[in-house]
């Protein structure tokens, strides 16, 4: 299982990095074993709901520890007026030259110095001033690698970055500030990074859980960290051995982020990994409808409904915010036909963090 992970690794940049001297001692893409990482188990913590079990009435509930509460989970570690300088290993596109956008792969160095979990997010702030002469404000990036990092030594984290490029009223391109920054950024270079912050998407602890994954674009960047821990990871105490189904959205087959790396875990646990693409500008439903998300995720709607009604069914929603309206529009129904108001329903499951929602 370890080595499989190296073959991902291998197989992540579309073109060859260039990396630093100093780095290529330390990066080894082949790598026989990575570190399998210890974690405490949450010991005191604030209680939260979970249902019980469901039937048609709102959800009954019983107290579980949050994951939330996890003594380990760090945030703000480093600020803005102090932020860690990472240095740039790798820098590389991931999307096809005839995707509508671009989107890089980046790896920085962290020396362990930034302990993050899988779902959560660091901040950047580019380099140079704003327009009133300050510091750019920092913008946060989700997390797209698990904790122990792509070389399983602790010693980096990795982020997805969609380069912001788009015509302003006056018909003026602009380029946003920060992920141009960073998808232009040369391995070596130095960046500031605050965090890491957010729980909201902390992995569910048990092994045996269904982890129904709901990623848009770059909003693919928890997912791939949870499902390296879970496919490409050995740790002492968790083995993953439930159900993971990611449904991914993108425009093009050009655009889907981190394919071979989903397809070789399909391989390696093909009862425990269920993977959907929704390739909006290439599909269509069988009314011709563009397959977004939800479109996608509505020829699984009995099914996933069912899951749903489980205590150990766990869903979480990255990337466009647009996605979230969307996806509650196919809940409501599934939730009427039994007789069931979904909003009250999703409350519920949120307040038993089974429904896991960071959008933008
Ligand atoms: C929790 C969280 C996690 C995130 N994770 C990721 C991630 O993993 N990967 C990722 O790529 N991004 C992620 N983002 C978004 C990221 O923080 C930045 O917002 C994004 O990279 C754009 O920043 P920028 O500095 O390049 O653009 P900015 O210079 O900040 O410009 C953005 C602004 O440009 C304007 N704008 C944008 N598009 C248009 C348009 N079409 N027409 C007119 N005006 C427009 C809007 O005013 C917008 O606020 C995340 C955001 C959050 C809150
Ligand atoms: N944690 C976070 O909050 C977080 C993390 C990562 C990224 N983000 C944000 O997420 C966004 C991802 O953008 P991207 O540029 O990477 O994505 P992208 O490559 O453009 O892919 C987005 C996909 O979603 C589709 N889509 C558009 N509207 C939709 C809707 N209402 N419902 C469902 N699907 C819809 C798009 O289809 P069409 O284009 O064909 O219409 C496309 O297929 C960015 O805004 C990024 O900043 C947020």
């Amino acid at each position: 299982m370890a080595s499989a992970a190296v073959t991902a690794a291998v197989s992540l940049p579309s073109s060859k990095p260039s990396l630093s001297p100093a780095s290529l001692e330390r990066i080894s893409f082949h790598k026989t074993c990575l570190h399998p990482r210890s974690t405490a188990a949450a010991k005191a913590g604030r209680l939260v709901t979970v249902r019980a079990q469901v039937t048609t009435e709102a959800p009954a509930k019983v107290a579980k520890v949050s994951k939330k509460d996890d003594e380990g989970v760090v945030t703000n570690k480093y600020k803005p007026k102090e932020p860690y300088i990472g240095r740039c290993l790798i820098n590389t596109k991931i999307t096809g030259d005839d995707a509508p956008g671009e989107t890089n792969h980046i790896v920085f160095s962290t020396e362990g110095e930034i302990p993050y979990r899988e779902g959560q997010s660091i901040g950047v702030i580019a380099d140079g001033i704003d327009k009133n002469g300050k510091p750019h404000k920092l913008r946060l990036y989700s997390i797209a690698s698990s904790a122990i990092g792509d070389f399983g030594d602790s010693k980096t984290v990795s982020l997805c970055v969609k380069r912001l490029v788009y015509t302003n009223e006056q018909g003026e391109i602009v380029k946003g500030v920060c992920s141009n920054f960073l998808c232009d950024l040369k391995p070596g270079a130095a960046v500031k990074i605050t965090g890491p912050v957010g729980k909201e998407m902390l992995m569910p602890k048990d092994p045996n859980a269904t982890v129904v994954m709901l990623g848009t674009g770059t909003g693919i960047a928890p997912f791939r960290a949870f499902l390296w821990k879970m496919f490409f990871e050995k740790h002492e105490n968790y083995k993953f051995n439930g159900l993971a189904w990611l449904f991914l959205g993108v425009p093009t087959s050009s655009s889907l982020l981190y394919k071979e790396e989903f397809e070789k875990m399909k391989e390696l646990a093909p009862e425990n990994f269920r993977l959907d693409f929704a390739v909006s500008r290439e599909q269509t439903n069988e009314k011709g409808e563009k397959m977004y998300i939800q479109t996608r995720m509505a020829q699984y709607a009995s099914e996933l409904w069912e899951l749903l009604k489980k205590d150990n069914t766990f869903v979480y929603m990255c990337g466009l915010k647009g996605m979230e309206k969307g996806i509650d529009d196919i809940m409501v129904s599934l939730a009427a036909k039994d007789g069931i108001d979904w909003l009250t329903y999703k409350r519920e499951l949120k307040k038993a963090e089974q429904w896991n929602v960071e959008v933008y």
